[in-house]
């Protein structure tokens, strides 16, 4: 029997405890464990930056949401992504970004892995065409954001995984703003998913994480290696803190989407808003696709407000609800000016954003409340 998202989320990998029947895993705050004799491990536990239970349940649960067959915990988004580009990718390599990646992973390629070596190119991902050109032959990943941050872009999975296999070429999606209830890359032909799990995974703006799940045994275990071997993994409390968080990702996911919906629909008649960025709405280019691939279109909105950037910057400081904050993904609605904030390293770059763009993620609040809020914030 193959068992929902749901009862995976709260089941898989939380077996009761062995020892009391705690029916949460418990937090195994501890950095070593005794051997039953030299080599003896219990379980296969002896150091915790190799493993640790907390972090072995987060890592098994994460897995079985995205369908694949190793998952793994880091400290953080960027840490997981730094230690899948130096697993996989060696200097003189080349990777083929999207156009509008998260500001902070396309400063990780412009302002550290360059320096190490590795060449990268912005192209817009949905256009297949301008992909295959990019294509060369030392592409080892095409390194995929749908939706995008923060301007809600889609790319076709399928499509860019068979371009990407045509050349020899890896397919990485990070499923930070669809979350794996949402979009199931490796269903897709992805090879690796990567997670800000600090975001919608974790859901309640209390913990910094990141994940890799791999959807193959040998790169898993390259990974696996990687890991401890690199050692940016997620700790104990940390890992615990993501998996109670998960337990409630579904029932999240559709009230961030109910909340967005309704968001969406005061900001397409409103005066002062000149442009919405959302999937869901049928004019958008990629909805189609989206259509396709995700399960519904997400908590994450944005739009350009009439007036330029301080007109954008006024509705940010005149929100309340809508707390005024970089990250997304968690259960209070937050408003921020990419341009200024979360997206200010990508200035002056081809990933530069508008400057009278405002991003929301919406959280699960009373809508009414939320509507009204965004009503006074506007003006
Ligand atoms: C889409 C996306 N990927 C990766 C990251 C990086 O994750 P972290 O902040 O957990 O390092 C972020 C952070 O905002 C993000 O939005």
């Amino acid at each position: 029997m193959t068992e929902g998202f749901e009862t995976l989320a709260i089941h898989a990998g939380q077996e009761p405890d062995s020892l009391t029947g705690a029916v949460v895993p418990p937090i195994y705050a501890v950095s070593t464990y005794k051997q039953d004799g030299v080599g003896g491990l219990r379980g296969g536990y002896e150091y915790s930056r190799s493993a640790n239970p907390t972090r072995t349940a987060l890592e098994s649960c994460l897995a079985a949401l995205e369908g694949g067959v190793r998952g793994l915990a880091f400290a953080s988004g960027l840490a997981a992504e730094d230690t899948l580009l130096r697993t996989v990718c060696r200097p003189g390599d080349h990777v083929i970004i999207p156009d509008d990646a998260y500001g902070g992973t396309y400063r990780l390629f412009a302002k550290v892995l360059e320096r190490w070596g590795l060449v990268y190119d912005p192209v817009p991902l949905g256009d297949a065409a301008a992909v295959r050109a990019a294509m060369r032959p030392e592409t080892k990943v095409i390194w995929v954001e749908t939706p995008t941050n923060p301007l809600l872009g889609i790319a076709d999975i399928e499509r860019l995984a068979s371009i990407a296999h045509d050349g020899g070429a890896l397919l990485v999606v990070d499923n930070t703003f669809a979350s794996p209830y949402l979009q199931q890359p490796l269903a897709l032909g992805a090879d690796v998913v990567v997670h800000s799990t600090t975001k919608y995974v974790g859901g309640h703006s209390d913990v910094i994480g990141g994940a890799l799940v791999a959807r193959d045994v040998a790169l898993g275990e390259e990974l696996t290696y990687h890991q401890n071997a690199m050692g940016a993994v997620a700790g104990p409390f940390d890992a615990w803190l993501t998996l109670r968080g998960v337990k409630t990702l579904g029932v999240r996911m559709d009230r961030h989407c109910d909340n967005a919906e309704r968001v969406v629909d005061l900001l397409l008649s409103h005066p002062k808003v000149i442009e919405v960025f959302y999937p869901g709405i049928e004019r958008h280019p990629g909805h189609e696709v989206a259509a396709k691939q995700m399960k519904r279109f997400g908590g994450m909105v944005s739009f350009r407000v009439a007036g330029g950037e301080q007109a954008a910057v006024d509705v940010c400081d005149r929100a309340r609800l809508f707390t005024l904050g970089e990250s997304l993904g968690g259960v209070e609605s937050l408003i921020e000016h990419p341009g200024r904030m979360t997206h200010a390293s990508a200035a002056g770059s081809p990933l530069e954003v508008p400057a009278d763009l405002v991003r929301l993620s919406v959280g699960i609040e009373t809508v009414g409340d939320l509507l009204d809020d965004l009503s006074q914030a506007l003006g």
